[in-house]
């Protein structure tokens, strides 16, 4: 791991977030970095309209969703823990977010964690995101599939490790007018450190091409070239953000 350069004390916080204000705020951030400055494809196809105030509604109200369904596992951890990082605000004596992750613990066994998605359909609300349209349900369908094909090979290997669990980085995104301040190391590291507390599980993750210079730093590494996306011909000619799968303790279960 390299050693981190000695940098300013800027007033950064870790917290795990346990209100739905906190989503809402922080879903800002995902659309600044996802949408705005990355212009990630399948991102974009996932969040219809994010750049308009109706658009980001919904995908701030499908975060929420998906926050407070979240699951325990036997020893009463939630399986998904939301994380927001937040800097002194400028302007108030409040604080304000500046980047968001979600670390996910995965397994096949029950009570250890969340089983991979078998059916993305309902999973990703499709019938909501897109009714009728079964082209763009069949390509989200065929993107999320391909994205997450090694984690989910992945989890299903860990079902004899002990404890047989995974901790996934799902998310993981700063504020473009915060970046480079050592906030997505601090948002990582929170999860390696829950990952080892839970049991010393193997975190992985599919890295974008800004994430994977953050993660190589922290003790992932590369499993396998970077993800194929195996879709219908029709949708060829779109947009898929490069992503490689990364996992901390290489290929030994
Ligand atoms: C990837 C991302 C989360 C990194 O956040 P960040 O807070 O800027 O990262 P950090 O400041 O903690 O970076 C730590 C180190 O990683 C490396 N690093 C981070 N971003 C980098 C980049 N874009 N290019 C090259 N190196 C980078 C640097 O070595 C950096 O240390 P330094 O600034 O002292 O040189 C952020 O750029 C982002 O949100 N990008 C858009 C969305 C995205 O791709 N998310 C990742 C999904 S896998």
């Amino acid at each position: 791991m390299v050693s981190q350069t000695q940098r300013p004390d800027i007033g950064l916080r870790i917290d795990v977030i346990d209100q739905p204000e906190d989503i809402i705020q922080a879903f800002d951030c995902v659309c600044e970095a996802f949408g705005r400055q990355v212009q990630d494809g399948v991102w974009i196809a996932m969040n219809p309209g994010w750049d308009t105030p109706q658009g980001k509604a919904s995908g701030a109200e499908r975060m929420v969703a998906r926050w407070r369904n979240k699951t325990n596992d036997k020893n009463g951890l939630p399986n998904t823990v939301f994380l927001k990082a937040t800097l002194p605000s400028p302007e108030s004596e409040s604080r304000i977010i500046v980047g968001f992750s979600i670390w996910v613990q995965a397994s096949t066994v029950e009570g250890h964690g969340d089983p991979p998605v078998e059916d993305l359909v309902n999973a990703l609300d499709l019938n909501t995101l897109y009714p009728g349209n079964e082209p763009e349900q069949r390509y989200l369908c065929q993107v999320i599939s391909s994205l997450h094909k090694r984690r989910n090979e992945v989890i299903k290997e860990k079902a004899t490790a002990t404890p047989p669990a995974v901790m996934i980085l799902d998310l993981c995104v700063v504020d473009p007018a915060h970046q480079r301040k050592g906030i997505a190391r601090e948002l990582v590291q929170w999860g390696i450190d829950e990952a080892q507390r839970r049991g010393d599980l193997e975190a992985t993750t599919e890295a974008s091409s800004m994430g994977r210079h953050v993660y190589g730093q922290m003790g992932f590494q590369a499993d396998g070239p970077e993800v194929e996306y195996v879709v219908d011909k029709e949708f060829a000619s779109r947009s898929k953000p490069p992503n490689l799968f990364m996992r901390t303790k290489g290929s030994g279960v």
